[in-house]
């Protein structure tokens, strides 16, 4: 039976990466103690920018085992790693330029070659890799982060698009409708099997959208399949994306 979401709305996207990144912190310190990895998946777009920042600095750098954790990639844009449009060349400039993360603990889609399927193998050979599941299940990731558009899409799975119909594979290539592009995104199945999703929502363009998400009709948008078996899910909202939300200020 999935538990219900927890909600946590921030007066500001400051105060919501603080609180993501203590999160991070929190979760990293308990793997280390009991001598596991830390798997997280991280996603692109802006919000979670300056979270990336956050973990990067100096404030964190000594507060987080970084030989203890791998970082992996929730999406990309199929275009190369130092291209403007690029999530990981993002995620290169906020975190990794500056954290202590070993540079093989860092695990890239390569979403820019022109073979997306291979690509989208490899990457779950990767996930099997360093995760380990049990044969027949999907690789256990500690935490993830997530993004949801003002269209109520999630990683890079859009509604009306192919691979939200897809339950085995755990990386697909996507087209975006709305964008003309393809994508690399990690599926439901292996979204739907981690321990914690953390989705990070800011900004006034969003709050009726994520009313409907969170208040509305089951099924009507991609964010609301995000239902981890055993997991937890939070949402960490900033009060301008919060303000339609029932009990809001
Ligand atoms: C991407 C993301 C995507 C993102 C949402 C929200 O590659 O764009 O992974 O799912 O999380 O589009 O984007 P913003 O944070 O920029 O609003």
């Amino acid at each position: 039976m999935t538990q219900s979401p927890e909600i946590r709305v921030f007066d500001d996207l400051e105060h919501l990466s603080w609180a993501a990144a203590t999160h991070f912190e929190q979760l990293a310190r308990i793997k280390t103690t009991e001598k596991k990895p830390f798997c997280v998946a991280l996603s692109g777009g802006s919000t979670p920018k300056l979270l990336y920042e956050l973990l990067g600095s100096p404030t964190f750098a000594g507060r987080v085992r970084w030989s203890n954790v791998h970082l992996f990639q929730v999406d990309e844009r199929c275009v190369p790693p130092d291209d403007p449009q690029s999530n990981y060349r993002m995620i290169r400039q906020a975190l990794l330029a500056s954290a202590l993360l070993p540079e093989e603990n860092f695990h890239r889609m390569a979403a820019e070659r022109p073979e997306r399927e291979q690509s989208a193998r490899e990457y779950a050979e990767e996930l099997g890799r360093i995760l380990r599941p049990a044969p027949g299940e999907c690789p256990c990731l500690d935490l993830v982060f997530l993004g949801m558009g003002p269209d109520g899409h999630t990683a890079s799975l859009f509604p009306g698009s192919q691979a939200l119909e897809e339950r085995s594979a755990w990386v697909a290539p996507n087209f975006a409708p709305g964008l003309k592009s393809f994508r690399l995104t990690l599926t439901l199945p292996v979204l739907n099997a981690a321990a914690h999703v953390i989705f990070l929502v800011a900004g006034a363009d969003k709050a009726e959208t994520l009313r409907q998400v969170l208040e509305g009709p089951e099924g009507q948008f991609p964010a609301q399949l995000i239902k981890p078996t055993l997991g937890k899910v939070s949402w960490f909202l900033d009060k301008s994306a919060a303000k339609q939300l029932k009990g809001s200020a």
